[in-house]
């Protein structure tokens, strides 16, 4: 039976009748799929795993609550063996071959008349990987070729481009707080199918030194802006290039809607006609506190966190945060933008009621190699960051979880910075 390699094909099971035997680990692992194809899936074991029970439960599947007997396989057009009795897997099997239903048996796959690739999906596709010989079956080998390619898909080391789906447009990707590892799988994928990169100062700046050469890559920050606004430079290059019918991501720092503009970008290439889509980001505001070792929450300590831009003063009338308020909350407030203005901050926090010795600490260029923590307490923080020398970018943590974390010896090592 295994001289000739198995025959691919792809089986539409919507509402067709799948038979599965024993309820399993095996059951467990391979019911998932066989619910996403839609198949009419009746379980018979005595037995299931809570996984597989709950399943069940959720109306996904048909359970019986008994053994295996002869008929059951009747009219199904898809069978799995799995049941822990070699025997009753050898007269389903028997039944299955008589009425000619293709059958995956888990206890032995030379007597199968299926075989179950390893299969992995990304972005509407699936991948299959099958074995060709029976007799040189290596599972982990298939699923090793599966992970490559899949995770090569979704990472953009393998890159297969889109040639109908892929449509001229903007994609607002939030690149994480810097360490190239910390971008989404589907920011990864966009950006190494881009034609134009537009990226900020911010975020995983190293992803960009892996484009290949014909991809664009234009610093937003150097993009002439004569008689507009920057904002609206930025605007203007990415509406332009994407009127050239080129696909162009906008790399930008953390979550592109966390004070980073996104939606002004949206607003103006909604105004232009421009499809756009937007990637969430790993906001610096929770990754780079953690990177440092602090939690912005921890049970018994904080209850709330809170993220302010520090980029205007207190007293400074543009300011739209309710400074006297947030003094008043006995959780964590993690402060962006804030480095130049730390000192007003502290001393209006303490003036409305935070007590001096709150905890603070900086954390500049988190995640990434140049990564630096400098802690203070309110009442000194606006001496220490001139006395450190902390420059942007940074993010400052003020509150009890400063100090909750594990002293350094035991803490984990971070990936990237040294
Ligand atoms: C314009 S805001 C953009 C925030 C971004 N959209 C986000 O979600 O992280 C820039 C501020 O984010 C913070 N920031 C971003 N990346 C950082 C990093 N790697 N280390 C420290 N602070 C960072 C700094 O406070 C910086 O001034």
């Amino acid at each position: 039976m295994a001289e000739h390699p198995a025959y691919p094909v792809g089986l539409r099971l919507t509402g067709r009748r799948v038979v599965v035997l024993g309820g399993g680990q095996v059951a467990q692992r391979r019911l998932p799929a066989l619910i996403a194809a839609g198949g009419a899936i009746v379980l018979i074991s005595p037995e299931a795993t809570p996984s597989v029970e709950a399943m069940a439960d959720a109306g996904e599947i048909t359970w019986e609550r008994r053994r295996y007997t002869e008929g059951d396989l009747t009219d199904a057009w898809y069978a799995l063996i799995a049941t822990g009795d070699g025997e009753a897997n050898a007269r389903a099997s028997t039944e299955a071959e008589r009425h000619r239903v293709w059958c995956v048996r888990a206890d032995d796959a030379d007597q199968a008349t299926a075989w179950t690739p390893a299969t992995g999906h990304s972005e509407g596709v699936t991948v299959a990987v099958l074995t060709t010989d029976v007799k040189g079956r290596d599972p982990r080998h298939t699923a090793a070729i599966r992970d490559a390619v899949v995770e090569g898909l979704r990472d953009g080391t393998l890159v297969a481009r889109h040639h109908r789906a892929r449509t001229p447009g903007v994609a607002l990707v939030g690149g994480g707080p810097g360490d190239p590892d910390l971008i989404t799988v589907r920011g990864r994928r966009l950006l190494a199918e881009a034609d134009v990169v537009i990226a900020d100062r911010l975020g995983p700046r190293d992803l960009l030194a892996e484009l290949p050469p014909h991809v664009e890559v234009i610093d937003a920050a150097k993009i002439p802006y004569g008689r507009f606004m920057a904002q609206e430079a930025i605007n203007n290059a990415l509406i332009e290039h994407a009127k050239q019918g080129k696909s162009v991501v906008r790399l930008k720092g953390g979550d592109p809607y966390v004070f980073g503009r996104g939606m002004e970008e949206l607003h103006a290439l909604a105004e232009a006609g421009i499809a756009c889509t937007v990637v969430p980001g790993i906001s610096s505001s929770i990754s780079v506190p953690g990177a440092a070792g602090i939690p912005v929450t921890h049970r018994g300590v904080a209850h709330e966190f809170t993220v302010v831009s520090g980029h205007v003063a207190p007293d400074d009338e543009r300011s739209l945060v309710d400074w006297p308020s947030l003094a008043k909350l006995t959780g964590t407030l993690v402060v962006l933008m804030g480095v130049d203005k730390i000192g007003r901050i502290a001393e209006t926090l303490m003036a409305h009621g935070r007590s001096p010795q709150t905890p603070v600490a900086l954390v500049q260029e988190g995640t990434t190699a140049a990564q630096r923590r400098v802690d203070a307490t309110l009442a000194t923080v606006g001496e220490t960051v001139r006395a450190e020398g902390v420059k942007p970018p940074a993010v400052i943590v003020i509150g009890e979880v400063v100090n909750v974390g594990l002293p350094a010896a035991r803490a984990p090592k971070p990936s990237r910075p040294s």
